[in-house]
């Protein structure tokens, strides 16, 4: 069993995901925890507590932060997620309340709680991670597994989705992604190198749609709005599967294959949110790179085995 603690800006494929983690009967989901991005915290935290209710999923959902840990947060992007985040499909509001807690501290909670059980997936900015490591830096050795969509290493061609060279998590919040690849933890990183690899085309939403009940209707309402923006900004028939992508990492890490190795992130400059991996076994003059920990990053991905073990996930097969 795999106990996860999600941390999320919902967000269309952040809603994908967070279905996809409740209905994998390996998975104990022990928490929902927001963080701005996709949308403005208010909107992403309105959003978990609508997902949840929608799932069925009677878990405590934290708010985090709500802009990074140095500067602004930068206007969410409503061309790719919708004004209300969830491409625009109506919503049924919550009746749920708010964990009274912060989002770093529950995960510094259920993390002391559960010693070297937590797989913590996190899926936005890395900043309620930073604020966590902050504030309680001994969890980098107490958590299982840290799972994250986030950075781009140009394997596979993929470079960046927010600049030439920037991924849209990292980017947000470059100084608190550094933080979180710094710390030694157990973490594989699921970057625009395996997530631009998998697409979830018509035809499979269609097909999720016909057969899967109210989560594939679900999952083909959500979607439009999704499938909009990749038609017109990538010309893309169908939509890359980003934040699914480290769930499935989660579940099934041999569909995936990697490299280890320290990672920085740059702070600022045209380059901003750049993720920049020093390969173990390299040596190069002394670094910013020298002294930190070494993490998996995954550069190939069997994408047919992720589309059907969602596929499968969902219909409970
Ligand atoms: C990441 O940015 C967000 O738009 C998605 O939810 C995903 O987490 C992809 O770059
Ligand atoms: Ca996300």
């Amino acid at each position: 069993m795999l106990d996860v603690i999600f941390d999320t800006d919902p967000g269309i494929d952040d809603a994908m995901a967070l279905l996809f983690l409740a209905r994998a009967r390996r998975v104990r989901l022990l928490a929902i925890t927001t963080v701005f991005g996709n949308a403005t915290i208010g909107t992403a935290t309105r959003n978990a507590l609508v997902l949840a209710d929608r799932f069925g999923l009677a878990v405590p959902v934290a708010e985090g932060a709500a802009g990074p840990l140095v500067g602004e947060a930068d206007p969410p992007p409503t061309f790719v997620h919708g004004e209300n985040g969830l491409g625009n499909i109506d919503i049924t509001p919550s009746l749920r309340r708010v964990d009274p807690r912060p989002a770093h501290r529950l995960i510094i909670d259920l993390v002391r709680a559960n010693p070297h059980q937590i797989t913590l997936i996190a899926v936005g900015r890395m900043t309620n991670l930073a604020l966590a490591l902050r504030d309680a830096p001994e969890i980098a050795g107490l958590v299982k597994q840290v799972v994250i969509m986030g950075g781009a290493f140009g394997r596979n061609g993929h470079t960046g989705n927010v600049t030439p060279v920037a991924e849209a998590n990292i980017w947000g919040d470059p100084v608190a992604a550094d933080v979180v690849f710094g710390a030694a933890w157990p973490m594989t990183v699921a970057g625009l190198d395996v997530t631009q690899q998998t697409i979830m085309t018509e035809a499979f939403l269609a097909d999720l749609a016909a057969n899967g009940g109210e989560d594939g209707r679900f999952m083909r309402a959500i979607s439009r709005f999704y499938q909009d923006f990749h038609r017109t900004s990538a010309g893309l028939e169908g939509f890359y599967v980003h934040d699914s992508s480290a769930v499935a990492a989660a579940l099934r890490p041999d569909l995936f294959t990697g490299v280890t190795g320290a990672i920085r992130v740059v702070p600022n400059g045209i380059a901003i949110g750049q993720t920049i991996l020093k390969p173990d076994g390299r040596t190069y003059p002394p670094g910013p790179w020298d002294n930190r920990p070494s993490h998996t990053v995954l550069t190939g991905v069997q994408s047919a085995e992720v589309i059907a073990l969602y596929r499968d996930t969902l219909l409970g097969a």
